[in-house]
């Protein structure tokens, strides 16, 4: 057998059509163009690329976005201030500081100190929370973009056993949270699974991601899902970015398991185009909540 690969390239190109249209609609009506502010300290080379790539698309979608570059030694009070400006900024809906910050910035203390009303990254506590409840303000992006996926490819996850591997902040926790609720903005078929979150200290990992109908992979380890550990004819999607000489490579070692799985993302091209369409989505919702008058996300 021989799995279907689930395009995160064409998905990713629909959604944003989808916004673009959304966001010319809003600026039409209202006068307001979803705006997001990219802060990016330091010259780490991936963050750069991740965060140019994060303003084209903005502007490609009908949005604006602002870079704000600093200096890797900038002083944890001067992001404080900046961040404080962003917030207090009617011009501005949505607020990005890319990860990782230098050392000797708290990565806690500056995403605690975005609005929530602007924290498009989903990660500020009260939006976590918001999400842990099951009223989310914001979805978190590469999570979502998982779900479009799968939603797009009508496979859906209530009644499952969905298995994640990782319990990042980024995507694994918010993965197990969106897929334990008992609904999801994407329709009921997209919850109600079944969850298993598995990580680095679980005994016999590969028993457990066997039972896995939707296997979402998110550990940070090149090619570390192999065929032997996936049940035949599941849903497996590669949310890994490893870069192994100088090739970008998922958790999901391709050659074996796309011999056993019945719908596979690959990497490139699977879920790393939904991440950036995701905060586009969000970007545009925190407009529009932002906006009086205006049709909320
Ligand atoms: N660095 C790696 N992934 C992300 C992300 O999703 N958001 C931000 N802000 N930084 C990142």
């Amino acid at each position: 057998m021989s799995a279907q690969l689930l395009d995160g390239k064409a998905i990713s190109s629909q959604i944003r059509a989808e916004i673009a249209e959304e966001a010319a609609a809003l600026t039409a009506q209202t006068g307001v163009t979803a705006t997001l502010a990219a802060i990016l300290v330091g010259d780490d080379p991936a963050s750069q690329i991740y965060v140019r790539n994060k303003q084209r698309d903005c502007e490609r979608s009908n949005m604006k976005s602002v870079l704000h570059r600093l200096p890797a030694d900038t002083p944890e009070a001067a992001l404080l201030e900046l961040i404080a400006r962003l917030n207090g900024d009617p011009t501005i809906h949505g607020i990005l500081v890319q990860l990782p910050l230098p050392q000797g910035i708290s990565e806690e203390r500056i995403l605690d100190s975005v609005s929530p009303e602007k924290d498009v990254d989903c990660f500020h506590p009260t939006n976590v929370g918001l999400l842990s409840q099951g009223r989310p303000r914001f979805l978190p992006c590469t999570p979502h973009g998982v779900l479009q996926i799968l939603h797009r490819c009508g496979i859906e996850t209530a009644g499952k056993h969905a298995v994640v591997v990782g319990r990042s902040e980024i995507v694994g926790k918010p993965m197990t949270q969106l897929l334990v609720q008992r609904s999801s903005p994407l329709g009921p078929g997209m919850a109600n699974a079944t969850v298993t979150c598995c990580h680095s200290r679980t005994p016999d990992l590969a028993a457990i991601t066997r039972q896995a109908d939707v296997l979402i992979v998110a550990i940070g380890k090149a090619d570390f899902i192999t065929g032997d550990m996936v049940k035949p004819g599941a849903a497996v999607i590669d949310v890994g970015m490893n870069r192994v000489d100088g090739r970008l490579t998922g958790d999901v070692d391709f050659a074996s398991v796309v011999e056993v799985a019945g719908h596979l993302t690959p990497v490139p091209g699977g879920v790393g185009p939904l991440t950036i369409a995701m905060l586009l989505r969000n970007t545009l919702a925190a407009a529009q909540q932002q906006t009086p008058c205006s049709k909320p996300a």
